[in-house]
């Protein structure tokens, strides 16, 4: 008592004098993060899965298996890849499944029509996508066509997919198709961008449709559950999260998505890599958003949803600029920098901080397009710095989360300012708290004081990704130029931890 009367007369006096001062209530944790926080994405969209993922069976000089890319699998496994939503995006309502079954030799082609018309000769398709989850570890996502398709598409991809062989038409085109046993495919999307790219509706209409998709898209021949995600609202649309939980029957849903990109200007993005302060500093705004957007998504949600048994999945974030010169416009190809990495640590602490009703977050996207976690070039590949934040931050998959009360300094430039700290904690299964702690400030240093209630602690250590100029980023010629080191900035007295956080950082410490 007299502990927290201390913690709370410290928070209120750095309040009164602008410190950075952080209280973590280490005895408070009651909400899981949900490993799938940590999810990603990757649709057929310029060389995510042709040349990212995907090489192909018959290639000789990039070693794979069935044509899945082994070294980008050994990278994206020391991630701890949780979910990975396929096959988009915009592509998954122009997608009919059955174009990418059987002999690839007999598979039809079509065109690309959202990103670049280029063609799309299916090799890549159900069993090769599931399969490689297997390889991963990772549960599939799968984004069903309901801008184009029907329900007995939808409802056909469910039983090839999941139900037990001899059970319908479609597992016996399973079995042909070399696949005797079922995969499992928890996560299931009725449609994507509902109210763009997947029908341009309306969404008191999308709830029709949902409804009618949802009815014969059922699991009633498996006893694996499946888990429906309705395309939810693009940024600040609350009406179209109000009208879902009012309308979509609470037994036909489990999450409503959320999309939400940190982008400049639509029209004006600007540069991945030689951008301004100003450019910086608008990116990080955007991203900040993403607090406000969950915030008051979630605020809906409770309405209808008292007791959080339905999910928020931010299933796209991430930081969307001008392709890198001389690449195809359509396929969304940009370099990867420390600006990614202040996105990247942010935004994970805010879904941290909301796991509560943020059941999973599926990063755009994978591989080779907008904030990737891997970039590749023929043979060679390279880890991006979202890549290194996303790996130092699996600590904290299912572990426990602790709350934190933040008091932030500024990150001033000219007359607007965002809080320059972010932070989320949390305790594992082992009893070790890690806290993730990001400064995005492009010039200052931060020094952080953190007030421990709850707890004790001996030691802390942790691991820190920096550099000198927020613009640089790892390239096929230098690609280690950022990655994580040993961070030793940070003392412990009692129950006071006291860090210094260089300009645009990410630091993970671990308390035991
Ligand atoms: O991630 C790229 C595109 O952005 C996706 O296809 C679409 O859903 C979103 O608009």
């Amino acid at each position: 008592m007299k502990k927290t009367f201390i913690a709370l007369s410290l928070f209120a006096a750095a309040y009164a004098t602008g410190q950075n001062t952080i209280v973590l209530n280490a005895d408070k944790g009651k909400d899981i993060i949900n490993k799938n926080i940590y999810g990603h994405f990757a649709e057929h969209l310029g060389h995510c899965i042709y040349g990212g993922l995907y090489v192909g069976d018959t290639n000789k000089t990039i070693p794979h298996k069935d044509g899945v890319r082994l070294d980008v699998i050994d990278a994206l496994k020391k991630l701890k890849v949780p979910v990975l939503r396929w096959p988009g995006g915009c592509f998954a309502d122009t997608y009919h499944w059955r174009d990418g079954v059987g002999n690839k030799k007999e598979r039809p082609s079509m065109l690309n029509i959202w990103w670049g018309n280029v063609k799309e000769d299916n090799s890549f398709g159900t069993n090769e996508f599931l399969n490689m989850c297997e390889l991963l570890g990772a549960e599939p996502y799968l984004s069903g066509n309901v801008g184009s398709g029907t329900p007995q598409e939808l409802t056909d991809w469910v039983k090839y997919t999941t139900h037990p062989n001899g059970s319908s038409p479609m597992t016996d085109l399973r079995q042909t198709n070399g696949r005797s046993t079922p995969w499992k495919v928890p996560f299931w999307g009725l449609g994507n961008e509902a109210w763009g790219c997947g029908g341009n509706m309306k969404v008191e209409y999308y709830a029709n449709i949902y409804r009618q998709f949802a009815t014969f898209m059922t699991n009633w021949n498996n006893s694996d559950r499946i888990y429906r995600i309705a395309s939810g609202a693009s940024d600040d649309d609350y009406h179209w999260t109000e009208v879902l939980m009012k309308e979509l029957p609470a037994n036909m849903f489990d999450a409503l998505g959320l999309h939400h990109y940190s982008v400049i200007e639509w029209g004006k993005k600007g540069p991945a890599t030689n951008f301004t302060e100003l450019e910086y500093f608008t990116t990080m705004k955007r991203a900040l958003q993403m607090e406000e957007l969950v915030t008051k998504h979630s605020a809906i949600m409770d309405k209808y949803d008292p007791q959080k048994k339905k999910s928020l999945a931010v299933d796209e974030w991430g930081g969307w600029y001008d392709v890198e010169p001389g690449t195809n416009g359509a396929f969304l190809f940009q370099q990867n920098t420390m600006r990614d990495a202040m996105i990247a640590g942010t935004t994970l602490n805010i879904f941290n901080n909301h796991c509560d009703r943020v059941k999973m977050a599926n990063l755009a996207q994978i591989v080779n397009v907008l904030q990737a976690v891997v970039l590749t070039r023929d043979e060679k590949m390279i880890l991006t710095p979202t890549y290194h934040v996303m790996e130092m931050y699996n600590v904290h998959q299912d572990a426990i989360m602790l709350p934190v009360a933040v008091n932030s300094k500024d990150y001033q430039l000219g007359n607007e300012k965002l809080p320059a700290v972010s932070v989320s904690a949390s305790k594992d299964k082992n009893g070790i708290t890690h806290i993730s702690l990001v400064n995005i400030d492009a010039n200052k240093p931060q020094e952080i004081t953190v007030n421990i209630n709850g707890a004790t602690y001996k030691s802390v250590s942790g691991r820190i990704l920096t550099s000198d100029k927020v613009q640089n980023y790892n390239s096929f010629e230098n690609p280690e130029k950022i990655k994580p080191t040993g961070f030793s900035g940070a003392s412990l007295t009692n129950s006071i931890l006291r860090v210094k956080v260089p300009p645009f950082s990410v630091i993970v410490l671990e308390l035991k």
